[in-house]
């Protein structure tokens, strides 16, 4: 039995001040509730900038907000001279319960090695954080290797400092879909949320396999979720651009199978 509870996650790149957000999560909190959104059926998370973080903190504690927030990216390292760096503890300082790593433009535009998305992994585990360890693959590995391959030896380098009883989060985005319109339909998110699976069984054991959740992210909108939703490997959503629209991101949020 799936007992997986889906997540919904808003990543914001590089979009919205502390005062930006401090509305914004405002009113998403408020739409959710209002719409009767049942916060234990499917979590919501938001990933501001590093800059926000404390003002969403703030305002999550204050007003009691059934919202999970965290940051886009952290550290290697502990603490000491590493100029632009935020660290694993900082973030479990602000409360943030999860940590985005690995994301296609980081490692792209920031040249993040699977050598470093793992050592970022290790440095949220140890505070405590949920990795959320991105994966995928361009158009051209794509061509060249088919579907699984490239998003599962990226996911078999960023375990290399997991033990099973971590706790952590999967999230398929193959580059191609990102921010391009062109989603991965269903069924090909599926067989590679399913090929993930499988990893975290060979690598993990079973038991984390069956307890980890897989996102789907690419072009994901209020008018394909609930196509991504009915598919069993798939456990929720990472969201770019959709995520700084509230109306659509609450219709994501509020997906029907
Ligand atoms: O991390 C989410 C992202 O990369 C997907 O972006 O704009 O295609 O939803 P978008």
């Amino acid at each position: 039995v799936n007992t997986r509870v889906p997540l919904i996650a808003g990543n914001w790149k590089m979009n919205l001040d502390h005062l930006q957000a401090i509305a914004f999560v405002q009113k998403l909190a408020w739409s959710l509730k209002d719409s009767g959104h049942d916060f234990s059926a499917t979590e919501v998370a938001v990933f501001p900038p590093f800059t926000d973080l404390r003002s969403v903190q703030t305002l999550v504690a204050a007003d009691k907000l059934p919202l999970a927030y965290g940051g886009q990216d952290v550290s290697t390292q502990e603490s000491g001279a590493y100029t632009g760096e935020i660290s694993a503890a900082f973030l479990a300082a602000l409360e943030c319960q999860y940590v985005l790593i690995g994301h296609s433009e980081r490692r792209t535009l920031h040249n993040e090695t699977d050598e470093v998305v793992a050592a970022k992994v290790t440095a949220a585990l140890k505070h405590n954080l949920v990795p959320i360890i991105c994966v995928g693959e361009t158009a051209a590995d794509l061509e060249l290797h088919g579907p699984s391959a490239v998003p599962v030896a990226q996911l078999k380098a960023a375990l290399a400092g997991v033990d099973n009883a971590a706790d952590i989060v999967v999230a398929y985005e193959p580059v191609w879909a990102i921010g391009s319109g062109q989603a991965a339909t269903p069924e090909q998110a599926e067989q590679v949320a399913a090929a993930l699976r499988s990893t975290l069984a060979e690598v993990l054991g079973q038991d984390v396999a069956d307890k980890t959740r897989v996102l789907y992210g690419g072009s994901v909108k209020g008018v394909n979720i609930a196509g991504f939703m009915k598919e069993p490997n798939v456990d929720g959503a990472l969201v770019g651009g959709a995520s700084l629209d509230i109306t659509e991101f609450s219709s994501i949020v509020r997906f029907q199978k």
